[in-house]
């Protein structure tokens, strides 16, 4: 059998599980001190849900999700990002109408797209995001983009720069959108075919054709900051302010217009660059979404939400070389000589399990230098060793793995000394940083 991933699917194993679980965690942790609680929507949703807030002129829909007809005939999708779901939750299960607003939830799980797979780009992903809805005051649209500033500097990550745009609101759109036209106008032979679509959909999503020779032509294009309303010009300038109030690095990309069409007035993206020089793209990015809540049925409320791509966390992560020595370790190795004493050392792995040893059990009977030799390889501290004299004797052999000390204990206080051995009471605590024992 040849069967190999699909495409675009990463598979994590040993050591990278650990520093995924690593990363989560912290993000989960950071999401609490933010006052945030979780939420865990479907994998699919109903296709109609990403092609009416995600919407029909973006890449997303238009090219990279993963649609399929289940068997009661119904159209479904994975997620190609979580925002939608979130909002189609709190809106179903009528959360933003009884619940004391702002409203703030944050999730983290996989995501789905048909991309073609690119250094920083998969087919199935992973999100960290928060959203945070019915907010009015510009300072929490602060608020929000400095808590994803937070994330990645307790992650390690320093100097990082947030891109910020203003897209405004419906009326600076529209305004913008005719401008645009104008400018594409006499172009529109000369622009690729996708963007001929775009000019008749959304014109704005012609900004961020990736076609080179239309990448240029973006950059002449008219700036939508001449096009704002007074109230979204104030708007993002208070925005702006208070970022720099705390010290937020920020700048203004006049090109970011983002590829998810609920978006209106701000939206930003996070950028770092990798040690190694390597450009993931960006490791986060998120806006406001002033009438998505509305659209999906609920009342009229403002949100702003931003997304992180885990593995392009991990990657910055390695390259910075701050996953090393993430392992998965065990306290206690406990290696049964002989068939004869399997029982013996089965029930003692179960009691030290019990008392919050990580253990792991060795029933193989292989010659004890090998048997020591994979306690080694786990990172135990500890070896217990029983022979079947010590069985008979009612006795262990406990090797500390570091200073190779031996000595022979009585079996019933062999836990009890573990636990003094080991400074803890019951419970045995390793650094978690460096994942092992000094
Ligand atoms: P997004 O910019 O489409 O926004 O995705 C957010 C992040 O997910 C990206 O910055 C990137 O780190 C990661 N990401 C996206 N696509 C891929 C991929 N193919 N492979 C690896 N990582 C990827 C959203 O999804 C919005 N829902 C964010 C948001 C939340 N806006 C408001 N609230």
């Amino acid at each position: 059998m040849d069967i190999k991933q699909p495409k675009g699917t990463k598979d994590a194993l040993f050591g990278e599980v650990e520093a995924l679980e690593q990363v989560e965690q912290a993000l989960l942790n950071i999401a609490k001190l933010y006052g945030y609680a979780g939420i865990r929507t479907p994998i699919f949703e109903h296709t109609e849900l990403f092609t009416r807030s995600v919407g029909d002129s973006s890449d997303i829909v238009r090219k990279e999700m993963y649609t399929f007809t289940d068997k009661g005939d119904r159209s479904l999708t994975l997620r190609p990002e979580l925002t939608a779901g979130v909002i189609r939750s709190v809106v179903e299960q009528k959360v933003v109408h009884s619940y004391d607003l702002p409203l703030k939830l944050y999730y983290l799980g996989p995501a789905f797209r048909y991309e073609r797979p690119q250094l920083g780009r998969l087919r199935q992903f992973h999100q960290f995001g928060v959203e945070h809805i019915g907010i009015t005051s510009p300072l929490s649209v602060a608020e929000t983009i400095a808590t994803g500033v937070t994330v990645l500097e307790m992650l390690g990550f320093q100097g990082v720069s947030v891109s910020l745009n203003s897209l405004g609101d419906e009326a600076s759109r529209n305004a913008y959108k005719t401008a645009l036209k104008a400018y594409y106008e006499p172009q529109l032979n000369d622009v690729c075919e996708d963007c001929r679509q775009r000019y008749e959909t959304n014109p704005l999503r012609m900004l961020d054709c990736k076609v080179p020779a239309d990448h240029d032509r973006a950059k002449n294009a008219p700036k939508i900051s001449d096009y704002l309303t007074p109230i979204s010009q104030a708007y993002f300038q208070s925005v702006q302010s208070a970022l720099s109030a705390i010290n937020v690095q920020w700048h203004h990309d006049e090109q970011l217009v983002r590829g998810l069409d609920y978006y209106a007035d701000c939206v930003f993206e996070y950028h770092y660059v990798s040690k190694t020089g390597k450009d993931y793209g960006a490791i986060g990015a998120g806006g406001q979404y002033p009438r998505l809540v509305e659209e999906l049925g609920g009342p009229s409320l403002m949100a702003v939400g931003f997304a992180f791509g885990i593995e392009r966390i991990i990657a910055l992560l390695a390259d910075a070389g701050r996953l090393e020595g993430v392992r998965s370790y065990v306290d206690v190795y406990i290696i049964s000589m002989e068939e004869a004493t399997d029982t013996y050392a089965f029930k003692l792995a179960h009691n030290f399990r019990y008392t919050n040893f990580k253990t792991e059990l060795n029933l193989e009977h292989r010659s004890m230098k090998s048997s020591i030799k994979s306690a080694v390889k786990r990172d135990a501290v500890y070896a217990v060793i029983i022979g079947v004299e010590e069985m008979k004797n009612n006795v262990v052999t406990i090797k500390n793995l570091q200073t190779q000390e031996q000595q022979q204990v009585p079996v019933q206080e062999v836990v009890h000394l573990m636990q003094h051995l080991t400074n803890q009471p019951g419970h045995h605590h390793h650094d978690e940083e460096e994942g092992h024992h000094e």
